[in-house]
């Protein structure tokens, strides 16, 4: 398998970390050999058609002076001379027009490309564009690692629970929220502080306004409505409640009732919201620090309840990792 790596980031490095680790484990067990022919950063691109050395790339100290490194090349230029089978998109996500990301997808899928992506905004503002157009084009669009991170909810559905219904979703989406309102609630740390921890831990997004507004649980519950129930929705859609109004008071008063405040994400009915909910300390849900969960409610299994890492290079490259297996085993078993 041929593959371009676009985005170099920490989820980019986890990918290429993950994949030069694994390389034995995926021989041995799925007989996949990978090679990647272009890795693309925001400055530039290492281009090799015999195929990069991951390891060396994440050793080398100076990127530039790589004997691979070509300067201010993009994906776009380089998409039509590219020898790859699937594309993995994680430039940072833009909710606004899913830019860059979102070129970069369409691109790969009308070359005949597969794509896996961990990118939120282009599945947030197009996800039946883009579905759509990979069907048409018999191209597999996978996206494990674009909501909690390492939580494997798409695979899960699709692989585990193909018979059931799922008829409503809850969960905490946002590993930065969840850390305040535990801080707040176990150590009676202020918002500001907890929010500075989360931010030293590299848990928050480049601007913490996303966390704690609810804007980045909010799109991850709009990938969830499309994906998993089958609805177009957008992040208009969406009832949006972040964590900055809740108050050590409010904390307090719930922990007498042996209630927690929690962000809560929930799909049902049609309608889909986050925002800050009183939970049972006893709840599936009251998971702490920066643990994601989501618990989904189904006919045949009821209740299942996943919790886990909702960020992270490591993490979300396992889900990645997984997508490139599960695609590798349906073009050989279809060949
Ligand atoms: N800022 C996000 C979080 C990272 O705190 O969960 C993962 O999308």
């Amino acid at each position: 398998m041929n593959i371009a790596l676009v985005g170099f980031g920490s989820v980019g490095k986890g990918v290429a970390q993950v994949f030069s680790k694994k390389q034995d484990h995926l021989r041995q067990k799925y007989d996949l050999s990978f090679s990647f022919k272009g890795i693309f950063t925001s400055k530039g691109a290492f281009l090799d058609p015999n195929g990069l050395d991951l390891q060396n790339i994440l050793n080398t100290k100076d990127l530039t002076a790589h004997p691979s490194w070509k300067k201010d090349l993009s994906f776009m230029e380089s998409i039509d001379d590219l020898d790859v089978d699937l594309v993995i998109e994680v430039t940072p996500t833009n909710i606004e027009d899913g830019e860059p990301g979102k070129s970069h997808i369409i691109s790969s899928i009308k070359k005949g490309c597969d794509v896996v992506t961990a990118n939120k905004g282009p599945l947030v503002v197009a996800f039946n564009e883009l579905t759509q157009l990979a069907q048409q084009n018999d191209s597999i669009l996978r996206y494990e690692g674009s909501v909690a991170g390492g939580i494997p909810v798409f695979n899960l559905v699709r692989k585990s629970l193909q018979g059931n219904t799922i008829h409503s979703l809850k969960g905490i989406l946002n590993g930065t929220s969840n850390f305040i309102l535990t801080q707040m609630t176990y150590e009676r740390t202020s918002f500001k502080s907890a929010l500075k921890t989360a931010q030293e831990l590299g848990y928050a997004e480049a601007d913490p306004t996303y966390d704690v507004e609810g804007i980045d649980a909010a799109s991850k519950t709009v990938i969830l409505a499309n994906g998993l129930f089958g609805m177009n929705k957008g992040i208009d859609d969406v009832y949006i409640q972040g964590i900055t109004k809740v108050t050590p008071e409010a904390i307090e008063l719930a922990g007498n009732d042996n209630f927690l405040i929690k962000h809560i994400a929930s799909i049902e009915d049609g309608q889909i919201e986050v925002a800050p909910r009183l939970i049972p300390v006893t709840s599936t849900l009251a998971v702490n620090g920066t643990l994601n969960v989501i618990s989904l409610q189904t006919d045949l299994a009821k209740e299942i309840t996943i919790i886990g890492r909702g960020a992270g290079g490591e993490e979300t490259a396992s889900a990645i990792l997984s997508d490139v297996i599960n695609i590798h085993c349906a073009r050989t078993t279809l060949s």
